[in-house]
């Protein structure tokens, strides 16, 4: 449409004329801002970007593919991938406390990310960072221009003194139903750029526990089924966000064939809601619920039983950690 496109256009020039020659990086998270602010910049000026993908091994079930496939073959950007799940697991180790994992996960994250950005720096010199703030984010934080932090994904402080980058914010006065229409302008497929909203942490914070490879494995296949059955259901837009949780620590007894399993509870927590300051909690239809947990249970070997959250926010919190 019209007005998407002269949105775009608008971006796309205000790039270019900022960052003319030099070189700009961008940190993807998988989730809409980024993408969208990162093809913008792409559009505007190439090679001259180049995109970074911190791999935690956190994410749900085909989220990096979105990235490292549909992303790069869409947009043609520049992507340099950093796999180092096996990093986030040691430093998650023995973690259980929410706080702590939170910590530990922003902290490696913000590591990883400076090491790469001085590698790539050293060998094609920096200029630009690009963030993707939006409108809402800037009237928040009083308008001024923020320090050089990774706010889509972990929120946390800025990166060292000797590597102080000029920030691109190609969203700064744009709506999330705006950075929406434009993403769907540039070509990002629809399941991308309409994608529930996602924390940085990951499933980490959906593991109540230990986070370990294999929790993270049943989590993972869990967590697909779900969306899937809610996607089929055509729900995906009335529903805010659907966290799926695994609740590691607790056993459950249950029967399967002629056998007594001792299995994990997942849990389903669809909400609904405007800003997720406050929540509602999702009222999915009977048969879209049985579905789910029959596959999650025939399907998931370590789940025997699968519960639904009812619980609206206040007084509980959207996420479980
Ligand atoms: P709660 O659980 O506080 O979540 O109701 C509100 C919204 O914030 C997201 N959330 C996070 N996002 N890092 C993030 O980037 C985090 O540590 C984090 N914790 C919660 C949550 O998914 C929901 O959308």
């Amino acid at each position: 449409d019209w007005q998407a496109s002269s949105i775009v256009d608008e971006a796309v020039a205000a790039v270019k004329k900022k960052v003319g020659s030099k070189k700009v990086l961008c940190a993807l998270s998988g989730g809409v801002d980024s993408m969208v602010a990162a093809a913008i910049v792409q559009k505007a000026i190439g090679d001259q970007l180049t995109c970074v993908y911190v791999d935690h091994g956190l994410q749900r079930k085909g989220e990096s593919d979105q990235v490292e496939k549909d992303f790069v073959e869409i947009t043609g950007a520049k992507l340099v991938v950093k796999d180092v799940s096996d990093r986030f697991l040691a430093k998650l180790a023995g973690v259980i406390d929410p706080e702590a994992k939170r910590k530990a996960i922003g902290n490696e994250f913000i590591r990883v990310f400076e090491d790469t950005a001085r590698e790539i720096a050293d060998a094609d010199g920096i200029d630009f960072l690009v963030q993707g703030t939006l409108y809402p984010d800037v009237v928040e934080s009083g308008g001024g221009e923020g320090a050089a932090n990774i706010k889509s994904h972990h929120n946390v402080g800025g990166l060292p003194e000797d590597m102080q980058f000029q920030l691109i914010e190609p969203l700064r006065t744009l709506f999330k139903d705006e950075v929406r229409a434009a993403g769907m302008q540039l070509g990002l497929p629809e399941k991308l750029v309409y994608r529930h909203p996602f924390p940085g942490p990951g499933l980490g914070i959906r593991i109540i526990g230990e986070v370990t490879r294999e929790r993270l494995d049943i989590l993972r296949e869990a967590d697909f089924i779900a969306r899937e059955e809610l996607t089929k259901a055509g729900l995906d837009r009335s529903i805010w966000q659907f966290p799926v949780v695994l609740l590691a620590d607790v056993r459950s007894v249950g029967v399967q064939g002629d056998g007594r399993t001792y299995g994990h509870p997942i849990v389903l927590r669809p909400v609904t809601s405007e800003d997720a300051m406050t929540a509602d909690w999702g009222r999915l239809p009977y048969e879209v619920l049985e579905k789910m947990s029959t596959r999650i249970t025939n399907e998931v070997r370590e789940v025997n039983r699968v519960v639904v959250d009812i619980t609206s926010k206040p007084p509980a919190t959207i996420e479980w950690e």
